[in-house]
């Protein structure tokens, strides 16, 4: 088997870097909070482009070879077996808005399949990593997912997309799951509320509509911790779909199946 921790190695050290720019960024608050593209639901900051170009410059510096796949658009080498899938910043909103729920992601996929993950919420400094030979860790430390094999006893979180058709499903199953689970979270991003999952914190996630960026790191994080992540593509692309993800014990896709599994999205 290939050894990819030398991709790890310096797939942490960009999300770390990215991570950093954004804390300060964070700190400095609305003058470093320029929105270049807006949607009914959806905010794209300056930020999230500079960013994606600072991670990029750090991985095809390293891996020439390579190629990159970002929320903000590809780049490097187009034949290449190798392929980064960056979000530079997924939680942009709760950013944008003074909450400090954020994080920087970053996966490789060879041939298709994710080899590592590697996700850096700033503001808590707690790094989540995973490769394929290797137990996942935050900050070093080994995770896995939680125990609980009860809904009643679970904490579920749901994924309000950018997208109407999506948001509107996710409350749908928001209402079902609500009277089954201990609580509900809406945390504002994918990426940190699947790692939360991989380390036993919460139980669940669900989302109708999702793109690639926001969940190949955190989703290998979660599987490679004991958890079970669903992707049904909504196209052919395979970089839209919907994720039905938990630790692997609770009965949630039994659950669901008596609910709306697919969304008219
Ligand atoms: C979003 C967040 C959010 C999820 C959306 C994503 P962004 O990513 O992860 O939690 O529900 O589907 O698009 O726009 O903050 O990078
Ligand atoms: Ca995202």
């Amino acid at each position: 088997m290939m050894n990819y921790q030398p991709y790890l190695e310096v797939a942490e050290t960009a999300a770390r870097s990215a991570g950093n720019i954004l804390r300060r960024a964070f700190a400095e608050g609305a003058g470093a909070r320029a929105v270049s593209a807006e949607a009914a639901h959806d905010l794209k900051l300056r930020l999230d482009e500079e960013l994606q170009s600072h991670i990029t410059a750090i991985l095809l510096a390293a891996f020439p070879e390579t190629s990159l796949l970002g929320e903000e658009g590809d780049a490097g080498a187009a034949d290449s077996s190798l392929c980064w899938v960056v979000d530079p910043l997924d939680g942009t909103v709760n950013f944008f808005y003074g909450l400090p729920i954020f994080c920087v992601s970053i996966a490789l996929q060879h041939a298709g399949r994710t080899v590592l993950g590697c996700v850096y919420d700033p503001m808590q400094q707690e790094c989540y990593t995973a490769v394929l030979g290797d137990a996942p860790r935050c900050n070093g430390q080994i995770i896995a997912v939680s125990n609980r094999t009860r809904m009643a006893e679970a904490v579920v979180f749901v994924g309000h997309g950018t997208h109407d058709g999506s948001g509107a499903a996710g409350l749908h199953r928001f209402g079902y799951i609500s009277s089954r689970v201990r609580k509900m979270r809406i945390l504002g991003s994918a990426a940190l509320s699947l790692c939360y999952i991989a380390a036993g914190r919460m139980d669940a996630y669900v989302e109708d509509r999702i793109s690639l960026w926001d969940f190949a790191a955190a989703g290998f994080i979660l599987e490679m911790a004991g958890g079970v992540l669903e992707y049904t593509p909504h196209e052919a692309s395979g970089r839209k779909g919907a994720v039905l993800a938990w630790n692997g014990r609770i009965p949630l896709k039994e659950q669901l199946l008596n609910s709306t599994l697919t969304s008219s999205v």
